[in-house]
C-alpha cells in the first residue's frame, strides 16, 4: 500500500467531512440570524454577538469557534473578538447580494435530509418525489436563484438575444417553464410593460409563492401562474419567447418537455434554456464543481425524476445532451449564448 497516497486521501476525506459539518453550522447561523447580526458590526465578543442576535451565548461561542477555525469569521485572540469581514458578509449575510450563497447552503441541507430515502432508492429503485422535499426546499431554491435573476436576467442575459428584447419591448406573450417561485416572469413583467407573461409549473407550493409575489409587486394583471406540465403546454397559444431556468434536467420526461415547448413556440419564436454548466463527459467534470453537481443530482435532481419513473437525466447536462434533446424535439438551431456564468450555461433554441 502507498502510505503517502493513503495519508493524502485521509486529509482530503477529512476536508469533505468538515465541509459537510460546516455547511450545517452555516445553515444554523443563517437561520438564527448570526451572519446578519455580525455584518458590518466590527469586532465583537461572543457575548456581544449573542446579545445582538438575541441568542444563547454558549451556543454562539461554539458556533463562532467553528466559524473562526474555518476562516469564515476572523478571531483576535488578544481581545477575544470575532469579526465578519464585509467580503464574506456579501456571500452569507445579504440575500440581495449577487454573490449570496446562503440559499445554496440551505438547499444543500434540505437535500441532505433526503439522504436516507435516496439510499433506499439505490436498493429498491424509484426516488424521492419533489413534493416530499417540502416547503423549505421550494423557498431555498428561490432564495438561491433570486439574486442571480435580479442582477443579471434583464441587464445581461436577455440582451444576448437582441431580437427577443425588441419583441418584449414591443409587446409579446412569453412563458417560463418550470417557473418555480416565478421571479424571472415577475422581473420581465416589470421590465417589459407591453408584454404578458405566463409561468408554468407542477408544484402548487411554488405557484402559490409566485402568485403572492406577483400581487405584491403589482404585476399580477400581466403575469399568470398556472399548474401545467411542460409536456402539456397549451397548443393553441403560440409564445414569442419561452424560457426555462434550471428546470429541464429535473423533469420526469425532459424529451417530452422539449417537444411541448417546441409546439408552444411560435415559428419565429425563441426558447432560452438555462441548465447547469457541465462538460459532456465524466472526464470533463472531474473537479469540485462536478462533485457538487453529481451529488446534488443524486440527492435531488435525478431522484425527483426517477421517483415518477422518469429518465433521470441528471444535473450534469452538457451541451451535447442539450443538442440531442433539441434535435429530437424538432428545433433546428441551437446556439450557446456568450454569457459568462460559474454554474449555468445558456442556450438559445430556434425552430
Ligand atoms: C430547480 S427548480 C427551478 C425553479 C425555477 N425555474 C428557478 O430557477 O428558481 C425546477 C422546477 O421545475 C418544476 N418542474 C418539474 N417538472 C416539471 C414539469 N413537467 N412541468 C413544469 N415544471 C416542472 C419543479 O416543480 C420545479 O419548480
Amino acid at each position: 500500500m502507498d502510505k503517502a497516497k493513503r495519508e493524502k486521501f485521509l486529509k482530503q476525506l477529512m476536508g469533505h467531512v468538515s465541509g459537510a459539518a460546516l455547511s450545517g453550522m452555516i445553515y444554523v447561523g443563517d437561520q438564527v440570524g448570526l451572519f446578519k447580526a455580525m455584518a458590518g458590526a466590527g469586532g465583537l465578543t461572543s457575548a456581544e454577538v449573542a446579545t445582538k442576535a438575541g441568542l444563547q451565548e454558549r451556543y454562539v461561542r461554539e458556533w463562532l469557534s467553528a466559524m473562526a477555525a474555518a476562516g469564515i469569521v476572523e478571531y483576535d485572540a488578544g481581545s477575544e473578538r470575532f469579526t465578519f469581514p464585509e467580503e464574506h458578509a456579501a456571500l452569507l449575510a445579504d440575500d440581495n447580494s449577487p454573490s449570496f450563497l446562503g440559499g445554496l447552503v440551505q438547499s444543500t441541507i434540505v437535500m441532505l435530509r433526503a439522504a436516507p430515502r435516496v439510499a433506499e432508492s439505490f436498493v429498491h429503485g424509484g426516488g424521492v418525489p419533489f413534493v416530499e422535499y417540502g416547503k423549505e426546499h421550494v423557498a431555498a431554491i428561490d432564495r438561491g436563484n433570486r439574486p442571480q435573476y435580479q442582477f443579471h436576467l434583464v441587464k445581461r442575459w436577455l440582451p444576448a438575444m437582441p431580437d427577443v428584447v425588441e419583441r418584449l419591448e414591443a409587446g409579446a406573450e412569453a412563458a417560463d417553464i418550470g417557473c418555480g417561485s416565478g421571479y424571472p416572469s415577475i422581473l420581465m413583467a416589470q421590465a417589459f410593460p407591453n408584454s404578458r407573461f405566463y409561468g408554468f409549473d407542477v408544484s402548487e407550493e411554488s405557484l402559490d409563492r409566485a402568485r403572492t409575489d406577483a400581487h405584491s409587486k403589482g404585476v399580477a394583471d400581466r403575469v399568470e401562474f398556472q399548474r401545467v406540465s411542460a409536456t402539456e403546454l397549451p397548443e393553441t397559444r403560440k409564445f414569442a419567447f419561452i424560457s426555462s431556468f434550471d428546470a429541464i434536467h429535473d423533469m420526469v420526461d425532459p424529451r417530452g418537455a422539449l417537444r411541448g415547448i417546441r409546439r408552444a413556440l411560435a415559428d419565429d419564436g425563441v426558447y432560452m434554456m438555462v441548465e447547469p454548466r457541465s462538460g459532456d463527459t465524466l472526464s470533463e467534470n472531474l473537479n469540485g464543481q462536478g462533485a457538487l453537481m453529481y451529488s446534488m443530482s443524486t440527492l435531488h435532481c435525478m431522484t425527483v425524476s426517477l421517483a415518477h419513473g422518469g429518465e433521470g437525466i441528471g444535473t450534469a447536462i452538457g451541451q451535447n445532451k442539450v443538442q440531442e434533446l433539441a434535435d429530437q424535439a424538432g428545433f433546428s438551431r441551437v446556439r450557446r449564448l456568450p454569457i459568462e456564468h460559474l454554474a449555468q450555461a445558456f442556450y438559445e433554441l430556434r425552430p
